[in-house]
């Protein structure tokens, strides 16, 4: 694996080379931000209150986008294996899981401070700080060494602190340090404190995995980038219980099928790479980590993690609660702490992925047009139905007869608030992958016309092949 993930430093990857980059899909980040709150993908959360920072909320495009996204996940890790079963655990779990977990020792960023403008930053975010290494994050004369200083206003910095990520909010009705309780960072735990129960119930042999899909939060000191890097955000993880001599090799298979998903999925394979953290760099928890990275418009960025956990969460966990979490191999009579490779993808991040990739502008007789090539399975739309005249009501009432058809399998639109050219690029411009198109022939000879986003084709089809005709479609495209 050497070859396709260099251990390369956290900063190493910051620095793009001309000769091999190969560029990101959209040079601005604001096409797609502009793009999302005009179309309804992603607005800022709390609009009308002024916003709050590092939430973002979706929209009816956006849900629909991210709960494909998370579909097609739960398909490829779930439903077409046979090896891996589901859970849906609290975001709330006891405190002590987080003690346990190492995450309240060392689920932190440095933090500095100016002391000017009180402004607070991740030590090694900024400038400066490109060869740092993690024991200068606790040095407390890194700022004077490396002549840090506030970007903001030049202000003087603060010695570097570790500032825990997780939230804390209280349960039950006293607000006391006894009622603490934390909103889960990562959603990793609520499937190593469950393993037994999944175990038993689901009679899985190892190896076995169990996915989650669930919301995370975490009070990231400089989060940005839109929806990049969030404190409330979804993850899509899996956890796989090996033999821990066979953890490498299960490692080696988890990598390149995470990455193929988002290829599959119509990433484009050169705007993705595997990237392996340096020693320093890797999470308390990790024995190895690979990052499955991608050309954000902002630089190569992490997309996916994929973990060797070993056996630090199941062994700290049967430890702490006193409880067996061992597995016993009747074949070979053997009683073990089973390791654990990890794939932890973001909800939020994947569905920003795809929308970025996806962008494209082209020019179509002289006319810009701006088209989201997004995987059909992931479009927010897979239909829309258009009538080519709304003041004829039997063209509309056709129109809604078909749609209402399409309904009963897949996601499909109306509109009829513009001529035909205007609502195509509409339609374009969200990724819809088919328009249905309703005519005055259509009222005759009962056939419409299905016009493809991409090769912008049109085809005369029956009205009532219409449902099956999408329905092949959508199968013929599925990875
Ligand atoms: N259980 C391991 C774990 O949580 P991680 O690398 O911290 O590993 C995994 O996070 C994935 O979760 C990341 O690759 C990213 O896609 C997503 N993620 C993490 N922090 C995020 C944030 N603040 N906003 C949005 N997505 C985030």
């Amino acid at each position: 694996m050497s070859d396709t993930a260099p251990t390369v430093s956290k900063h190493a990857r910051d620095v793009l080379d001309p000769l091999t980059d190969p560029g990101p899909a959209v040079a601005e980040l604001d096409t797609i931000v502009g793009l999302s709150k005009r179309r309804g993908f992603i607005y800022p959360s709390s609009e009308i209150y002024g916003g709050i920072n590092a939430v973002w909320d979706y929209g009816p495009l956006g849900v629909e986008l991210k709960n494909n996204v998370k579909r097609a996940w739960w398909r490829a890790m779930v439903q077409e294996r046979d090896d891996i079963v589901g859970l849906d655990s609290g975001i709330l779990m006891a405190p002590q899981i987080w003690v346990t977990s190492g995450h309240v020792a060392e689920f932190s960023d440095p933090l500095v401070e100016c002391a000017d403008c009180r402004r607070r930053y991740r030590l090694d975010e900024l400038p400066g700080t490109e060869s740092i290494t993690q024991a200068d994050t606790v040095d407390p004369t890194v700022i004077d060494r490396l002549g840090l200083v506030c970007p903001a206003d030049g202000g003087r910095l603060s010695a570097p602190r570790r500032f825990n990520l997780m939230l804390k909010t209280f349960l039950g009705p006293v607000e006391e340090e006894a009622a603490v309780v934390y909103l889960r960072p990562e959603t990793a735990q609520g499937i190593y404190v469950n393993f037994r129960n999944v175990k038993e119930t689901s009679r899985k042999k190892i190896p076995f995995g169990i996915a989650q899909v669930g919301k995370a939060f975490r009070n990231e000191i400089s989060p940005g980038n839109f929806v990049f890097r969030m404190r409330e955000f979804e993850q899509m993880e899996m956890q796989y219980f090996v033999h821990p001599d066979r953890a490498a090799e299960h490692f080696d298979e988890w990598l390149p099928r995470r990455r193929a998903w988002y290829e599959a999925y119509g990433v484009t394979p050169a705007r993705l790479r595997t990237r392996q953290h340096a020693p320093d760099e890797l999470a308390h928890y990790a024995k190895k980590a690979v990052d499955v990275e991608y050309r954000f418009p902002f630089g190569w960025k992490e997309l996916e993690g994929v973990h060797n956990r070993g056996d630090w969460d199941l062994g700290r966990h049967m430890e702490a609660s006193g409880e067996n979490l061992e597995y016993f191999d009747p074949a070979t009579e053997e009683h073990f702490i089973p390791w654990i490779v990890e794939t932890s993808a973001g909800a939020d991040r994947a569905a920003f992925t795809f929308l970025l990739d996806a962008y494209r502008e082209e020019e179509v007789r002289g006319e810009k047009r701006v088209v989201l090539g997004l995987h059909p399975e992931l479009a927010p739309y897979k239909v829309a139905v258009l009538p080519l005249l709304k003041k004829r009501p039997e063209i509309v009432e056709m129109c809604h007869r078909i749609k209402a058809d399409l309904q009963r399998d897949v996601m499909a639109v109306y509109d009829d608030t513009a001529a035909i050219g205007k609502l195509y690029r509409r339609q374009d411009e969200i990724g819809t992958p088919w328009c249905v198109t309703v005519d005055v022939d259509s009222l005759e000879d009962g056939a419409v016309t299905i016009r493809d986003r991409d090769a912008m084709t049109q085809e005369r089809v029956s009205a009532d092949r219409v449902r099956e005709v999408i329905a092949d479609r959508m199968r013929a495209a599925r990875p």
